[in-house]
């Protein structure tokens, strides 16, 4: 029988992949307290570059526990599993050449280490999007705060369950007294040079 794996049948690499789309596969793990805008962030600058022509995948936190990982909790060992599936899964989107956006509140150092070694260090890049608490609870988009304040929402980031910021982040991004094109145009200036790098 023909053996599958033969040179005549090898994996296409991640580098002809690279070459195919003409940029290079890269983890941007937006980091933050919940509110912060991480996810509006990512829709705005995945959109500046897919009109430069290079494509990226966003993975949301929010969205993510709908589907595969609609059977995890907020508890500490459940975040852990949520962030281990979706960097298994950011891991694969890199490897094929396409810039991948994690967004998780992902609250602790040893999520973020545990990322960061599921996607390898020379693919991961760790970008805190800076807004405090005081502002996340003021701008309180889902409505959340208000109810982890009054205690219906258990282990909230921030509330009720810690947030540990990133002690040397590669980049970080302010969001308060700039406009969301001012703070994407900050995260687009940084990852240009790591995309499109020969
Ligand atoms: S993480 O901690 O496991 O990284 P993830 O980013 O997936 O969190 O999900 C955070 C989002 O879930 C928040 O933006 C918020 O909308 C929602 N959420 C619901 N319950 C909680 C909670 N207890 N703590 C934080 N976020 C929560």
């Amino acid at each position: 029988m023909e053996n599958l794996f033969s040179s005549k049948h090898e994996l296409i690499s991640r580098e002809d992949k690279e070459k195919l789309l003409n940029q290079k596969g890269v983890c941007l793990w937006l980091t933050g307290l919940s509110g912060s805008g991480k996810t509006t962030i990512a829709k705005t600058i995945s959109k500046k570059l897919h009109k430069k022509g290079i494509i990226t995948q966003v993975l949301d936190g929010d969205n993510i526990r709908i589907g595969i990982n609609n059977n995890l909790s907020f508890s500490e060992e459940d975040r852990l599993e949520n962030i281990r599936r979706t960097s298994e899964i950011g891991k694969l989107f890199v490897e094929s050449g396409i810039v991948t956006i994690c967004c998780l509140v992902s609250p602790t150092k040893k999520m973020r280490e545990k990322a960061k070694s599921i996607i390898g260090a020379s693919d991961f890049y760790e970008i805190y999007i800076a807004t405090n608490l005081h502002e996340c609870k003021k701008r309180d988009t889902k409505g959340l705060y208000e109810k982890a304040i009054r205690g219906e929402i258990k282990n909230f980031t921030g509330i009720s369950a810690p947030y540990e910021k990133p002690n040397s982040p590669n980049l970080v991004v302010p969001t308060e007294n700039i406009s969301i094109e001012e703070s994407s145009e900050i995260l687009y200036n940084f990852a240009i040079p790591l995309i499109t790098k020969n």
